[in-house]
């Protein structure tokens, strides 16, 4: 068995277990802190590269509790380090404290330097390596030395302004539990990070994605030429006149928050929003919402027919934000 840890989307640590038992069989979870998983794995590295909801990925090469987790006294430990795992190519060292970037002692560093290309063979580069080292703190008391194999695929350069990264759409999606006969609503579609998660890696019957803005409908109609599952429409999510009463599954949507958008009063926004939800939803369906604005979200839904079963805080590009799961009081 080989340990690796991975980071994750910040607040979802609850979910991050059976994802790693779906990808990774006979995989081990030591422990799962927030935004960041340790376990072993005997199977080839390449399985974890796969997963899109794992970002950073690290094999471990040693694990410090308690005290002995406090960055300096890891530092002092490696200097005795005698063998490390084979690795080639060029590398360099970084420090992360309570997850932030630290400086320390440039001898220390040049010492751990020396001390690594000596073992491994690697030249160093402190500008444009191959791999890392890191020395990472955490505030539960645990730290880990460790180099880094794989970095996140997707940067905020690929995406649209206000789209959603695709590995935060896919827990999104996960929550929403489809299935092989779901249809499933996102009604605030913009640029389609939800329809095309869902087209990817989830099963289900029907995705119907609508927007009230035409041109990303038209947009996504480019997009999902070839796509039968996924159907488009221009409309109001208030007002969805053409979907059948009690007709859809699931509903995963990411609402406007009322912060770039001309939305008088957010709260009475979302009210609305559920009463057609409600409408146009089975009573057994699950509905999951993000928002930043928690606090008008949580005062709609206790206006309406729904109830939170899980309220998953997180951040979206640094902004407070929740993913919400509601369903509805069936009586
Ligand atoms: C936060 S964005 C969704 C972004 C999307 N999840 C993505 O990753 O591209 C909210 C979207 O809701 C749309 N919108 C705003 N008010 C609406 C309404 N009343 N009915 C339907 N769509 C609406 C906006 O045009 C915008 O595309």
């Amino acid at each position: 068995m080989t340990d690796y840890i991975s980071t994750f989307t910040t607040g979802f640590a609850d979910i991050i277990p059976a994802i790693v038992k779906k990808f990774l069989p006979g995989a081990k979870i030591i422990s799962i802190y927030d935004g960041l998983v340790y376990y072993s794995y005997m199977g080839k590295y390449e399985n974890i590269k796969e997963i899109l909801v794992l970002n950073n990925t690290f094999l471990v090469i040693k694990t410090y509790h308690g005290n002995a987790s406090d960055i300096d006294d890891m530092l002092k430990n490696i200097m005795r380090l005698k063998a490390l795992p084979k690795s080639n190519g060029s590398f360099r060292i970084r420090y992360s404290v309570n997850n932030k970037f630290v400086g320390v002692n440039k001898s220390y560093t040049r010492q751990i330097e020396d001390k690594i290309a000596k073992i491994t063979k690697c030249s160093i580069d402190r500008v444009s390596p191959q791999t890392e080292y890191w020395f990472l703190q955490r505030s539960e008391n645990v730290g880990f030395f460790c180099r880094l194999l794989s970095k996140r695929k997707f940067t905020e350069k690929n995406l649209h302004k206000g789209e959603l990264r695709p590995e935060f759409v896919y827990l999104m999606c996960m929550l929403g539990k489809t299935c092989k006969g779901s249809i499933v609503l996102d009604p605030f579609a913009g640029y389609g990070s939800i329809p095309k998660q869902l087209m990817l890696n989830f099963e289900c019957e029907r995705v119907i994605a609508s927007d009230i803005n035409k041109e990303y409908i038209n947009n996504l109609r480019s997009q999902f030429k070839n796509a039968k599952k996924v159907e488009l429409y221009v409309r109001n999510a208030l007002n969805m006149k053409d979907v059948t009463t009690a007709s859809i599954d699931s509903i995963i949507t990411d609402p406007p928050w009322g912060y770039y958008e001309k939305i008088m009063d957010i709260g009475s926004f979302y009210v609305d929003m559920l009463k057609e939800f409600d409408r146009v939803q089975k009573d057994e369906g699950v509905t999951v919402i993000l928002s930043a604005r928690k606090k008008e979200f949580v005062d709609a839904v206790n206006n309406s027919r729904y109830h939170i079963v899980k309220q998953y805080d997180t951040l979206v590009n640094g902004k407070k934000a929740a993913v919400f799961v509601i369903k509805k009081y069936i009586l």
